[in-house]
C-alpha cells in the first residue's frame, strides 16, 4: 500500500507542478501515513514548490508527540517543502481554526490533494460522531477549518483540535483515503454503501465527493 499510494501522490505533484508550477497536499495525522510519507520523501520531487497542511491538528505544542504538525516536520521537514501548521499555538480551538482558516484562504486553495485517514469509529481527519459533526459537515460561511472537540474524546488524542471542514476537503482536484485492517474496511464499506445519509463521518463527507477518490486498504 506504501508504495502505490507514494506513487499516487507523487504523479498528482508532477501533475500540479507541471501545470500550475505549486502543489498544496493535505496530509492525515496518525499513523498509516509514516510509512508512505517515508517512501515519499525519498523521490526526486520539485520539494521547493510544494506546500504542506495537516488535514487536522491536535491543541498541543508542536513538539508534542500528539502533533500531526510536529509529526510532518519531522517526516518531512528536510525535504525543502513548506509545512504550514493548522494550529495557532496559545489559541482556544475556535479562535486557532478562525486563525486557521484566514490563513489556509492565502494559500493556493484549493489543495491538489486532501488525503485522509479514517478511525473504526468512522471519522475522518477530525471530523467525529458527536456535538461538532454538523458543524463539520456545513460550517459557518463554508469555514475551510473549523474547532472541534469531540465527545466522547479519543483515547489515543483526547485534545481538542482544528479540523478541515467536508467543503474544504471536497473542494480537493484529488482525494486520497487510507485504511488498515478488517474491521475499518467493514466500516468504510457500509459508510460508503451508506452514502451522505450514513451514521460514519466518512460516508457524511465522501458520500457526494466529486473529485477523484483514490480508497487504499491493507490487511
Ligand atoms: C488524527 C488523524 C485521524 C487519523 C485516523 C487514523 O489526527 O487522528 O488525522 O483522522 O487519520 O485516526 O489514524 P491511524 O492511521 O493511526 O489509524
Amino acid at each position: 500500500m506504501a508504495d502505490a499510494v507514494a506513487g499516487e501522490i507523487r504523479q498528482i505533484i508532477e501533475a500540479a507542478v507541471l501545470a500550475r508550477g505549486h502543489v498544496l497536499l493535505a496530509l492525515p495525522g496518525g499513523k498509516t501515513p509514516l510509512g508512505i510519507i517515508a517512501r515519499l520523501v525519498q523521490m526526486p520531487l520539485d520539494w521547493a514548490a510544494i506546500t504542506i497542511i495537516p488535514g487536522d491538528d491536535r491543541l498541543v505544542a508542536a513538539d508534542d508527540p500528539l502533533s500531526n504538525y510536529g509529526m510532518l516536520e519531522r517526516a518531512l521537514g528536510a525535504s525543502g517543502a513548506r509545512i504550514v501548521p493548522l494550529v495557532t499555538q496559545g489559541l482556544e480551538y475556535h479562535a486557532s481554526a478562525r486563525d486557521a482558516s484566514a490563513r489556509l484562504a492565502s494559500l493556493p486553495w484549493p489543495p491538489d490533494l486532501v488525503w485522509l485517514g479514517m478511525g473504526s469509529d468512522g471519522h475522518t481527519a477530525s471530523i467525529f460522531p458527536g456535538p461538532d459533526l454538523e458543524a463539520a459537515l456545513a460550517p459557518p460561511a463554508d469555514a475551510l477549518a473549523l474547532g472541534v472537540l469531540p465527545d466522547p474524546l479519543p483515547p489515543e488524542a483526547p485534545v481538542a483540535r482544528v479540523t478541515l471542514t467536508k467543503p474544504a476537503i471536497l473542494s480537493a482536484r484529488a482525494l486520497i483515503l487510507t485504511i488498515s485492517g478488517a474491521e475499518k474496511r467493514a466500516v468504510l464499506e457500509r459508510a460508503l454503501a451508506q452514502g451522505v445519509s450514513s451514521p460514519y463521518p466518512v460516508g457524511r463527507v465522501l458520500g457526494d465527493a466529486q473529485s477523484p477518490l483514490m480508497i487504499h486498504w491493507c490487511p
